[in-house]
């Protein structure tokens, strides 16, 4: 038996002292700092506008933070002074984009799950076998011709992340994976990264979807990231067994 996922490289993207601003906006992130590892999973909760994108932009390269300063595998990385630099880890980290309109641009599922590994120097046949494999892992058997534009919003979210698994990557960052997504689909996504055994980060305002997901979830307030105290988590644990069943929590 086989595993659906290789097996996790050494892997770390850490976030120091990151201070952002939008040009004539006020300050966004007050000085955060956050660390992924190699087996990290982390999720990010906050509400809309707190600065969670942009985070994970800045983790990218694709924000310069004003001030503060990104390490990838222990080392600085600056677009400023090496615009190379971020590339080695968008060729490690997967990112999932809120919007998976802006992530998938072929005319089929296979050309965009197929795209990132042809891109890698895959020759065209290799390319197409690991993109199907991919569809494979993720649920998405018989997904290859169907036209990109007309799936459903779930099914573009889960094409997206075929998109980006395709690369192997040793790290996943995903900004709002649920959005879209129906119940079943999303039940799918929990069992999909329960497998994944990379380092994973996910920006989500589902909170039982962070619990069964990640093992720590951060905060994003105010410019300032916390570790939400366990005694909110548990509660939500002990919610799981009802399923997706809407609920409320009382007292
Ligand atoms: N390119 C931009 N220029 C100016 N303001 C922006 C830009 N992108 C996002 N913002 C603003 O920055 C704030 C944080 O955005 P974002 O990081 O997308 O928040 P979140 O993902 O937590 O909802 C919001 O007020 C948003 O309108
Ligand atoms: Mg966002």
């Amino acid at each position: 038996m086989t595993s659906t996922f290789s097996a996790p490289k050494d892997f770390s993207l850490e976030l120091r002292d990151i201070i952002f601003a939008y040009p004539s906006r006020p300050m966004l992130l007050d000085k955060i700092s956050l660390r992924m590892d190699t087996n990290s999973r982390i999720g990010l909760i906050g509400s809309n506008g707190t600065g969670k994108t942009t985070l994970a932009r800045i983790a990218l390269g694709l924000e310069t933070p004003t001030q503060g300063q990104v390490f990838f595998m222990g080392a600085p990385v600056s677009a400023h002074t090496n615009a190379a630099d971020f590339s080695k880890v968008r060729e490690r980290v997967g990112y999932l984009f809120q919007n998976p309109d802006d992530q998938l641009f072929c005319p089929t599922v296979l050309e965009d799950v197929a795209f990132g590994p042809l891109n890698q120097g895959l020759s065209p046949e290799n390319a197409r076998i690991t993109a199907s494999r991919t569809l494979t892992a993720l649920g998405l058997d018989g997904f290859e011709g169907r036209v990109t534009h007309k799936l459903s919003g779930g099914e573009k979210k889960l094409v997206a992340l075929a998109s980006i698994m395709s690369m192997l990557p040793s790290a996943l960052i995903l900004d709002e994976p649920t959005n879209d997504l129906d119940p079943e689909t999303r039940t799918r996504l929990i069992r999909i990264l329960g497998e994944w055994p990379g380092s994973l980060l996910v920006i989500s305002h589902d909170w039982d979807f962070l619990t069964q997901v990640t093992n720590t979830v951060m905060a994003l307030e105010n410019g300032k990231l916390r570790q939400e105290d366990g005694e909110f988590f548990h509660q939500h644990r002990h919610i799981h067994p009802h399923g997706d069943v809407p609920h409320t929590h009382e007292g």
